[in-house]
């Protein structure tokens, strides 16, 4: 039987390695890590991670061909292939620190696989690394090998949180890179061959490693691209009338464009988008191209400055003042359908809004208040290291409370903030809202998901990203 083992049981490890235990009943899957809460939480009804349709999986697999341990020295030796799949923070310190991506926890992954292996094996790097990550990888293996051969391999993920079990039931592609070689050859077979099992072949794409390797950052900064660039024109919108929603409509009906990834928002977030362009930006400098680094650095200033502007325009509509205004924020996670709130906009316009003394109650449905605690005194990119290691709250952050309930955060509110898509937002009693709120009332929709008709209708001054303006908040300009 093959044996896979999966270092790293997160976000991408987790789901990844429980849709390979399913699709590949032949194979042993291992996922283990270093944190014990992590691994108990696997084990348990209580998944660590939320994701539509998880539970089903890990259930169906759960100790017969897949499981979750501590072990990681057991199950690494025990592996023909092992899969890495652990944190790259931005670093925060030293030389790069700001951009480069720290790879300590690869590092030490990678001895920790050269001391116990006794035989031959199959490594993959899953996380998203910077190109040449591979060629380090592989020289921290030979050098400290004792005789065993080890094939790299670059299989980067691209499932998206919140979709992550039906993207990889059905990716759009699966990338792998190897050596150009013949044992990177048929190191590239062994991994094509399981998945295999349930993509099509057509589906699976085989490049030089750092290829495979830069395809993934240059995925993400398209991506995060697409969406500065509508959140770019959302504020153009504001300024002239027009409607982002509208225009978006009309740019993505080209089909050389397409309507994905088109909608306006408060900005970008999760773990990656930031951190890959950083690691990019980076990339390009130590290569000598300072004109590349700094045009994917516009990505992310226009992200900021989407958040700022936010900010902004709730303060400058409510009398210029949020001081001890008590404000409903409604989503912290950074997108429906996962409780992950890693680079989350709403920690950014949280901050912004308790800078302004504002007093905040706040909301989400799979977050949890110690979370949101943490999330709110946590200094930049120390959310992306393992849980155990990052610094714990010692106390709550004054003006800000925790509720369950949609209806108890906007209880007395002079206005709420929609920071997440969450679809129960969609359809809340936004009357019963409004009457139990202070007058004017404000809504600041940082998603476009409320119906402003509706809302305006029942009393509401509403402000929704790249929409036209009401009187109201026309009288009361924002600094952008
Ligand atoms: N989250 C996403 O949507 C996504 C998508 C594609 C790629 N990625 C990339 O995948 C990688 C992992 O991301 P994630 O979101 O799963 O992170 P995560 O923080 O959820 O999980 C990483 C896990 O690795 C563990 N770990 C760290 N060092 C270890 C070691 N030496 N031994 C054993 N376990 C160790 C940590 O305890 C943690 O549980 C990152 O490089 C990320 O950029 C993430």
């Amino acid at each position: 039987m093959v044996k896979i083992c999966c270092i790293g049981a997160g976000y991408v490890g987790g789901p990844t390695m429980a849709v390979i235990a399913l699709k590949c009943p032949a194979i042993e899957v291992a996922v283990v890590d270093i944190s014990v809460s992590r691994i108990t939480a696997w084990n348990s009804d209580q998944l660590p991670i939320y994701e539509p349709g998880l539970d089903a999986v890990v259930k169906q697999c759960r100790g017969k061909n897949l499981f979750f341990s501590t072990d990681v020295e057991k199950h690494v030796s025990e592996a023909d292939i092992v899969f890495v799949s652990v944190n790259t923070p931005t670093k925060t310190s030293g030389l790069g620190a700001g951009k480069a991506a720290d790879l300590t926890y690869w590092e030490s992954a990678a001895r920790m696989i050269a001391d116990v292996s006794k035989s031959d094996k199959i490594v993959v790097e899953e996380s998203t690394v910077p190109v040449k990550t591979a060629e380090a990888i592989e020289k921290i293996l030979t050098h400290n090998s004792k005789g065993i051969k080890f094939q790299i391999l670059s299989n980067p993920e691209f499932l998206a949180e919140g979709t992550a079990i039906q993207d990889l039931f059905s990716p759009d592609r699966v990338l792998i890179g190897g050596r150009e070689t013949p044992e990177g050859e048929k190191a590239i077979q062994a991994l094509k061959a399981v998945y295999a099992n349930w993509v099509p072949e057509d589906r699976i794409l085989t490049t030089n490693l750092w290829s495979a390797e830069l395809s993934k950052l240059a995925a993400n900064a398209f991506l995060a691209q697409r969406i500065s660039s509508v959140n770019a024109m959302s504020a153009l919108c504001e300024a002239t009338g027009a409607n982002i929603t509208e225009v978006s409509y009309a740019v993505g009906k080209d089909s050389r464009i397409g309507p994905k990834f088109l909608n306006a928002s408060v900005g970008f977030g999760g773990s990656c988008f930031q951190k890959d362009i950083l690691n990019l930006v980076y990339i390009c400098e130590c290569n000598g191209l300072p004109e590349v680094a700094e045009y994917w650095k516009q990505v992310i200033k226009i992200n900021d400055y989407q958040k700022n502007r936010f900010v902004n325009r709730v303060v400058s509509s409510m009398f210029n003042t949020v001081s001890n205004k008590k404000i409903a924020v409604l989503g912290s996670a950074f997108k429906k359908d996962t409780g992950d709130t890693r680079e989350t906009p709403a920690i950014d316009v949280c901050k912004g809004l308790l800078g302004g003394k504002a007093r905040l109650s706040i909301y989400d449905p799979q977050v949890t208040e110690d979370q949101i605690q943490r999330d709110l005194v946590m200094n930049k990119f120390d959310w992306d290291h393992p849980l155990h290691l990052q610094p714990m709250s010692p106390t709550t952050v004054k003006r800000v409370s925790v509720v369950w309930d949609a209806y108890e955060a906007t209880k007395g509110a002079h206005g709420v903030c929609i920071l997440t898509e969450w679809d129960e937002f969609k359809n809340l009693d936004y009357k019963k809202i409004y009457d139990n709120m202070q007058k004017p009332a404000f809504i600041f929709d940082g998603r476009n998901i409320a119906d402003m008709d509706k809302l305006r209708e029942i009393g509401f001054i509403v402000y929704s990203i790249g929409k036209p303006l009401d009187g109201w908040l026309k009288d009361m300009p924002a600094v952008a």
